[in-house]
């Protein structure tokens, strides 16, 4: 039996942000050469754990609980797109506004987590939605592509499982704290 899975926590993004996004993805295809994300794979990173023992995520979902303490409902609205890397090797997204409860709620969460001793990618959150690796974004003007905001709360942070089936990587959901 499994031991282990590859696990981190995001926030889901609303359906019609999801299209919005895919349609935004659709635009930049016709410019920019990369490995597209599929749509279902869209989400905003709140903390990467990588390979983890299938024994702690009782205590991962415990410190979500946690962390939801003193959360406050905000909006999460689409931005501009961006990249991380370097021209011809990037990492493309798309940003957001209003990701100030969700970045507490990560501080509050990888505390939590460092203090059960759980291992994460300690790198700071940058928030943001990717949409393509290995992007060639030379030359192109990423500002022409800008989505509609669509504003609205974060459906749920969930706790998935990122993994290939039959060869193809999805997300799979291991826990949902649905947010109200
Ligand atoms: P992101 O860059 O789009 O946020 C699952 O692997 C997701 O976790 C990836 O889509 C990646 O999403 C995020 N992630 C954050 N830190 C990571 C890391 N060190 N290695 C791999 N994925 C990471």
């Amino acid at each position: 039996m499994k031991q282990s899975a590859r696990l981190f926590i995001a926030a889901e993004l609303t359906a019609g942000q999801v299209r919005e996004l895919s349609v935004l993805a659709g635009k930049i295809k016709t410019t920019i050469p990369a490995n597209y994300v599929s749509s279902k794979n869209y989400h905003l990173t709140l903390a990467f754990l990588g390979e983890t023992l299938l024994g702690i995520t009782e205590q991962v979902k415990a410190c979500m609980v946690q962390a939801m303490r003193g959360y406050s409902p905000q909006k999460l609205a689409l931005g501009e797109p961006g990249f991380f890397g370097r021209w011809q090797n990037a990492i493309l997204w798309c940003g957001v506004s209003g990701a100030q409860q969700l970045v507490q709620y990560s501080e509050r969460l990888r505390r939590a987590l460092r203090q059960q001793g759980i291992h994460f990618d300690e790198k700071p959150m940058r928030p943001h939605i990717t949409l393509a690796r290995k992007a060639n974004v030379e030359g192109v003007d990423l500002a022409r592509y800008t989505p509609q905001p669509l504003a609205a709360n974060p459906p749920a942070v969930t706790l998935f499982e990122s993994t290939r089936l039959q060869g193809e990587l999805v997300y799979i959901p291991v826990y949902r704290h649905v947010l109200k």
